[in-house]
């Protein structure tokens, strides 16, 4: 829909989209997503203003006792969510602290002690010996180049990948980060530059195979799209 323009990636979804990320506008602090009650700390990406946190949630395939690394994980729905479907061990990473604080109380909140959380730049900051069963990153998914005034916005990086640098880190790092037999996710959407993705997969030995598409409310106009990596080195 809006791939390669960024000046609609900047205002589909209205224009107050990134003025809500960057705590410009006063959130409502406890939401209900998937049956459960959360709370949303301050400048923290919002499930409250995007479709995707509930479909990825649901559609990424976990492994019943397996390990999950859940990279972005903005408020800890996801990780809050694997773990109380079964997974034995979850790490939850974000470049925000808010956000790796936000998914520890939402931990908390909900007795998944099974979730461990922490600061890191996509997988840089991660002890280099840890392997998991699924790694997923629900990426910011606005495409930007690195020129675009939005770039500099201070929330912009909770839902713009800028100049694509966030897609390179995980595509160049995630082969690294999978236990023997390990599945690959991750999540985009009609307003990232697909090209871009199936070029950098391609330099990174992945083939992304789409296994599932979502829109809705809040966001009807935007498609969300969950793909699994399918690794050419195998
Ligand atoms: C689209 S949001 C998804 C948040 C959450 N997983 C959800 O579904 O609600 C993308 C997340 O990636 C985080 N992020 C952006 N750049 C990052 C980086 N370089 N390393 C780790 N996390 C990053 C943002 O702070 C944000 O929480």
């Amino acid at each position: 829909m809006v791939n390669g323009d960024p000046g609609a990636a900047a205002t589909v979804g209205g224009a107050s989209w990134l003025a809500l990320l960057r705590g410009d506008v006063t959130y409502r602090r406890r939401f209900s997503l998937l049956g459960r009650e959360w709370d949303l700390f301050p400048g923290v990406f919002s499930p409250m203003q995007s479709h995707s946190t509930g479909f990825f949630s649901r559609a990424v395939p976990q492994r019943e006792g397996g390990t999950f690394l859940d990279v972005g994980c903005g408020s800890g729905v996801m990780a809050v969510e694997a773990a109380l479907a079964g997974c034995r061990k979850v790490l939850a990473v974000d470049l925000d602290t808010a956000a790796v604080d936000n998914t520890l109380h939402n931990a908390r909140l909900h007795g998944a002690e099974a979730v461990s959380a922490q600061v890191s730049d996509c997988f840089a900051d991660i002890p280099p010996q840890l392997r998991f069963d699924t790694v997923f990153w629900s990426l910011p998914y606005a495409a930007v180049p690195a020129d675009d005034p939005s770039a500099l916005d201070t929330g912009a990086h909770t839902i713009c990948d800028v100049g694509h640098r966030c897609l390179r880190a995980y595509l160049s790092g995630v082969g690294g980060r999978l236990a023997p037999g390990g599945r690959a996710f991750l999540g985009f959407s009609d307003m990232g530059d697909h090209a871009a993705l199936v070029h950098t997969a391609e330099e990174n030995g992945w083939s992304p195979r789409l296994l599932a598409a979502s829109s809705g409310e809040p966001n009807p106009n935007i498609e969300h799209h969950l793909y699994e990596l399918i690794s050419m080195r195998r």
